[in-house]
């Protein structure tokens, strides 16, 4: 059967990076979590002083970093992907809410999208691949044959993050953790470089109220119709 790219792009805590890992999981394919890198890029900065609550990120100092920060991704035993930044297993500390609240103003930045797109790119160049995002569609691989655009409401998707974070015994309260979602969703669509927008022709999937199962029986015809059709 021949390999496809497919592409989830969507809003902060809508589910994707579930979707994806489950979708990558039963077709055989590699999944990779373009989120997990800007976050990396953000501890980086966080780490080495460029972040300041008066004055923003330091945008210049971070630029000249860039060749530093080397990012990528193992497979644990119990079969979940983490993320390593310069060697250093950062999975947990990437989730935080700290390193929530800096990630967009990160990703804003023109110079550290083009670094990190084209390392996303590399990843993808033999496709068979799942990558999840904002921008994968778009501007990631803008001729992946499968692209999914997932939505659900802010609400929603504050309560899905807030109960994963409370499971992974991170204290947390509901209203910042929507608070931080409506912020990152404001700056991640009007963001000037790749803005989070749906591709046109992206399948729109709103899982409001759909279960797990019922979304992958939706992702899987959608699969099948593009592998086989
Ligand atoms: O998991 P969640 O949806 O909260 O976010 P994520 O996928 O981990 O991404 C964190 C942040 O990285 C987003 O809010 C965006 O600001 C940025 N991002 C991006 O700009 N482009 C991507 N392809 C992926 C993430």
């Amino acid at each position: 059967m021949k390999k496809i790219t497919i592409a989830i792009d969507g809003f902060s805590s809508s589910g994707k990076s579930t979707m994806a890992k489950q979708l990558a999981k039963e077709i055989g394919y590699v999944y990779v979590d373009s989120g997990a890198m800007y976050r990396a890029a953000t501890l980086y900065a966080m780490r080495h002083g460029m972040t300041n609550t008066d004055t923003g990120v330091d945008t210049e100092a971070l630029i000249e970093a860039l060749p530093q920060i080397d990012i990528s991704f193992v497979r644990t035993p119990e079969e979940t992907q983490h993320t390593i930044l310069n060697g250093e297993d950062v999975e947990k500390e990437i989730r935080g809410m700290e390193v929530s609240s800096w990630v967009s103003p990160v990703a804003v930045i023109p110079e550290v999208r083009r670094y990190l797109v084209k390392l996303q790119q590399q990843y993808g160049k033999d496709k068979g691949i799942v990558m999840d995002g904002r921008d994968i569609g778009t501007t990631v691989f803008p001729d992946a044959e499968m692209k999914v655009f997932v939505n659900a409401s802010p609400e929603i998707r504050a309560k899905r993050r807030y109960d994963e974070l409370i499971e992974k015994g991170t204290p947390s309260d509901f209203e910042s953790v929507l608070a931080n979602i409506k912020e990152r969703d404001h700056i991640d669509s009007t963001r000037k470089e790749s803005p989070l927008r749906k591709a046109d022709d992206a399948f729109v999937l709103d899982n409001d109220h759909l279960t797990r199962e019922e979304q992958m029986q939706v992702l899987i015809k959608l699969f099948r119709e593009k592998t086989h059709g």
